[in-house]
């Protein structure tokens, strides 16, 4: 990371887009604190976020990682991971519905209790990117990390996804890995990132005329 630097706006969706290898994980592992800064600081509402406990910096964040978020056990275990409140049925209820999980979940005869085997193997690409999104709905975070999935669903699987997506990400602040040009498009700030550089931040229309290498991606449509 050379010189970067950025705002992120509360309760709009900022997309970060750029080839592979340069950055755009690096930059969720470094707001999750999974690795330390060496140089320069990040804030969130002007206190460094090394000020709260880690516990409770980690509390706010939501991470979707649609393509390898699960882990063996129940479906139930895998919604409500991470929680440390009680919860009931309805609010189990009410996750898969705003992630268009409960239609596939009810043709399971255990239901909530299925077992998804390692790593989710026994959902489809789709069941398992919603279950994730039924898991962060139910986490409730003020921030919101969506690594976008790079393989391609069927455009059934596809359409309840998105809308799923578009239900968790409402009234919060969220940062997106992009893939995909139409979530580009949507975003409300797009930041290029190119070998660890910043090299352009703007509207998916400023910078389609102002950054050759975008317009490039955008024509390709190959956002790594
Ligand atoms: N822990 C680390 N220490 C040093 N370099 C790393 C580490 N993790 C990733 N990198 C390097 O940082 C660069 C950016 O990686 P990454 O954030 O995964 O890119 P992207 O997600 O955009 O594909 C790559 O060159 C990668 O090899
Ligand atoms: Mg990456």
């Amino acid at each position: 990371m050379k010189n970067i630097n950025f705002s992120i706006p509360a309760h709009k969706v900022t997309a970060i887009v750029g080839p592979s290898g340069s950055g755009k994980s690096t930059i969720f592992y470094l707001l999750e604190r999974l690795y330390q800064l060496s140089e320069g600081e990040i804030l969130l509402n002007n206190i460094n976020i090394n000020e709260y406990p880690l516990d409770e910096w980690r509390k706010q964040i939501g991470y979707v990682m649609q393509e390898s978020g699960l882990m063996a056990g129940t479906l139930e275990e895998n919604l409500v991971y991470g929680i440390d409140e009680n919860y009931e049925i309805k609010d189990l209820e009410y996750a898969a519905s705003i992630s268009n999980s409960s239609q596939f979940i009810s043709k399971f005869e255990s239901k909530f209790q299925t077992q998804v085997g390692e790593r989710g193997v026994k959902l489809s690409g789709g069941q398992k990117q919603r279950i994730s999104i039924g898991r962060a709905l139910l986490r409730d975070p003020n921030i919101l990390l969506l690594d976008e999935a790079t393989s391609s669903l069927d455009s059934e699987s596809e359409f309840y996804v998105q809308e799923a997506i578009s239900k968790l990400i409402k009234n919060r602040t969220t940062l997106i890995i992009a893939h995909r040009l139409s979530t580009i498009k949507n975003a409300d700030q797009i930041i290029f990132l190119d070998n660890g550089v910043i090299t352009g931040i703007g509207k998916h229309d400023e910078l389609v005329i102002s950054h050759e290498k975008y317009r490039y991606f955008v024509q390709t449509q190959s956002f790594d």
